[in-house]
């Protein structure tokens, strides 16, 4: 049976000469075409399906052929690999269940579809919020209670024993860990979650496998084929020579990039944890063999798959071994796979660095939605200073993104806080960077006079004086001090803070992602030092377990956890019917104080201004800017109902924010 005819062309439909690279990778195509007649033979499968899936296959071929030429295109036996890569994809296709296919369609015709302003995220590791998958299907009611239609399962594939780093230690990517579950209960999940209209989001831990994976495993009984999966060393002369320009990412953990394996009298290159073991993309091998492990993952039902550590996948002699252009190039070709085998799947990239680099991950090609760290920080930047210029200035021009692309804001996650602002943003506004951070990590550990927050540090460099910040939502925004004070006044403030902050996230532009336990105020945990496993990483003073007995506050309206989590309901209520937030589009408006934050935010003709007070003093903004701004006289606040009049000028009270809507 021929499958498909690959037309032999000079010239497309237009008249432009086909380009080299599409020259060839037509040839190759067709010399692909009996291994891949054989497989449709061999696996009996309809024409109709052979024809929609080679037809994506012909559509994103010649970027896909680009890209591994660029990679791999030098190496002896490139044919060989291209064909593995090839048949992948087509199996990993062939596995995937109807109802996923026909949501690939649907989002093929609906391109964007993730930009929209009904989307609303959150994260939440599977054992410390439920115990297992089961029980967490019986949490889908909370989740819709909640406004959620995304939700990130932080890694529950199996892990090595042990610490493993939150789940990111992966010792099988094809089975779930025995304490949360099986396989099928995260298909039935996936299904559920899918029927309840809620995205489901996983993790691809793709820059290394745990030194139990099988690979490892291999690599360390001497297996040739997998030793050349790792960056492995018989001695310290090259890494000494790569560590001369490599950063330390965890640096209380060992000093450097690479771990000695006594097994193997080897050093293994070990960006994180010593028992992470960074994989070796130069190797085609690895990139087919991760390529089967992501559509595995993908074709459990997950919508949206979360890039790890996206920065590092990437090694070359000399550099800082982050964000390399082959790191890109790496990302685009799981990219196309998936517009090849698994269309409906779109990625989150991970990249927590600098904002110029951030931004080089996100395209349609590549990540089409991505963290937005710049964002985080200088929010909390703000709420320190009660200065809102840096933020403004970073908005202004790192805010757009382009077409079919968007962020995922979030305020903390299971991580820490870095500071990753630019430096010249940052003199700009007259600050220096160097010192500005300094303050940033005292006043969130609660070492500056009069800090409101309880942060702990996490990876200090002692040599750099580095340091990241680690602690709750709540905590940081002041509720841990103000509840040990018993101070009504103090709680009351934590609170707006804690509110001002979920508003400009909700309100700014892109999927607004919360890590649960947030939604109730949840402090601070410092039992996690208790458990061997947990103790040398402070992130855990940020995940705690879940309390469901919090479900009982939500009727006293005194309550402080209450009060939280039905605001925060209200806020995402809004969001999700409010055209004005899909999208990106942001305009930001001058004011007179450096302590408000005023945008535009415009959509479809709908039109919201948001005003933001980052202090804990009253402020007010000229109503002439707000008339100009929102085009009217008479405005909504979206959030407490309330008609505000331009008569004369508006008052914002102690962190309050303004949702106006014209009436
Ligand atoms: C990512 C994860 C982090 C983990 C690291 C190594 O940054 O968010 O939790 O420690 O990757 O996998
Ligand atoms: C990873 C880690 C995070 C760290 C970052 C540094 O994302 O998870 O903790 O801040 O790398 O680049």
């Amino acid at each position: 049976m021929i499958a498909l005819k690959l037309n032999p062309r000079s010239r497309d439909r237009h008249g432009v000469a086909e380009s080299r690279n599409d020259k060839r990778a037509r040839i190759a195509l067709e010399r692909l075409l009996p291994s891949l007649e054989s497989f449709w033979e061999s696996e009996d499968v309809d024409q109709d399906e052979i024809d929609e899936v080679m037809d994506r296959l012909q559509r994103h071929w010649p970027r896909l052929f680009g890209l591994l030429v660029g990679l791999y295109g030098e190496q002896w036996d490139f044919f060989y690999h291209l064909e593995q890569i090839v048949m992948t994809m087509v199996r990993g296709w062939r596995l995937r269940d109807e109802s996923l296919r026909q949501s690939d369609r649907q989002r093929i015709n609906n391109p964007g579809w993730y930009t929209s302003e009904k989307i609303v995220g959150g994260a939440l590791y599977v054992d410390l919020f439920s115990e297992n998958l089961g029980k967490l299907r019986d949490q889908i009611p909370y989740f819709q209670k909640l406004g959620l239609t995304y939700l990130h399962l932080m890694p529950l594939f199996a892990v090595r024993p042990g610490n493993n780093d939150g789940g990111y230690a992966i010792s099988n990517y094809r089975s779930v860990d025995p304490r949360v579950g099986t396989l099928d209960d995260l298909k039935e999940l996936a299904a559920s979650l899918r029927e309840a209209g809620i995205l489901l989001v996983l993790d691809f831990v793709f820059n290394h496998t745990a030194d139990d994976h099988y690979w490892a495993q291999q690599a360390q009984s001497g297996n040739e084929e997998f030793e050349d999966y790792y960056f492995l060393f018989d001695d310290r002369i090259v890494p000494d020579q790569y560590e001369r320009t490599l950063r330390e990412i965890f640096p209380t953990v060992r000093r450097g990039s690479f771990t000695w394996h006594d097994g193997m009298q080897r050093w293994v290159w070990t960006t994180f944890n010593s028992f992470q073991w960074d994989l070796n993309y130069r190797n085609p091998e690895v990139f087919r063999a991760m390529l089967a492990e992501m559509l595995f993952i993908a074709n459990t039902g997950v919508d949206l798959l979360r890039l790890d550590a996206v920065a590092f996948i990437w090694k070359q002699m000399g550099t800082m071994c982050e964000n390399l252009p082959e790191a890109h190039e790496i990302i685009q070709a799981f990219n196309a796979c998936a517009r090849i085998a698994a269309p409906g799947l779109i990625f989150k990239s991970e990249a927590i660095v600098h904002p110029d680099e951030v931004v080089r991950y996100i395209s349609e090609e590549e990540c089409q939605t991505s963290y937005n760290p710049t964002l985080m920080a200088l929010l909390w930047e703000s709420l320190a200073t009660r200065d809102t210029k840096l933020l403004q200035r970073s908005l202004a021009r790192r805010h757009k993104l382009p077409a079919q692309t968007t962020w995922v804001n979030y305020l903390r996650c299971h991580d820490d806080i870095g500071w990753t602002f630019d430096d010249d943003d940052a003199a700009a506004v007259g600050i220096n960077a160097y010192h500005h951070r300094h303050f940033l990590n005292a006043f969130y550990t609660g070492q500056f006079e009069g800090s409101f927050a309880r942060g702990v540090p996490f990876q200090h460099n002692v040599d750099t004086g580095d340091m990241r910040i680690s602690g709750t939502l709540a905590s940081l925004a002041g509720l841990e001090q103000a509840i040990e004070q018993d101070r009504a006044d103090l709680k009351e403030l934590a609170i707006r803070r804690i509110l001002l902050l979920n508003a400009s996230m909700l309100s700014a532009g892109g999927i607004p992602l919360m890590y649960l336990g947030e939604e109730w105020g949840t402090l601070n945990d410092y039992d996690f030092v208790k458990d061997p496993a947990k103790a040398g990483d402070t992130r855990w003073v940020h995940r705690p377990k879940m309390q469901w007995d919090y479900l009982d506050e939500l009727g006293d309206d005194g309550s402080i956890r209450g009060r939280i989590f039905k605001s925060l309901q209200k806020l995402i209520e809004i969001r999700k019917q409010t055209p004005a937030f899909s999208g990106l589009d942001m305009e930001l408006m001058a004011t007179q104080s450096p302590q408000l934050l005023a945008y535009v935010r415009a959509s479809a003709g709908n039109r919201v201004i948001v005003v933001s007070n980052f202090s804990e003093h009253p402020q007010t903004i000229d109503s002439n800017r707000l008339r100009t701004a929102g085009m009217g006289r008479f405005f909504e606040d979206l959030y407490t109902g309330e008609t505000i009049t331009t008569a004369e000028d508006v008052h914002l009270e102690p962190y309050q924010f303004l949702w106006l809507h014209r009436v």
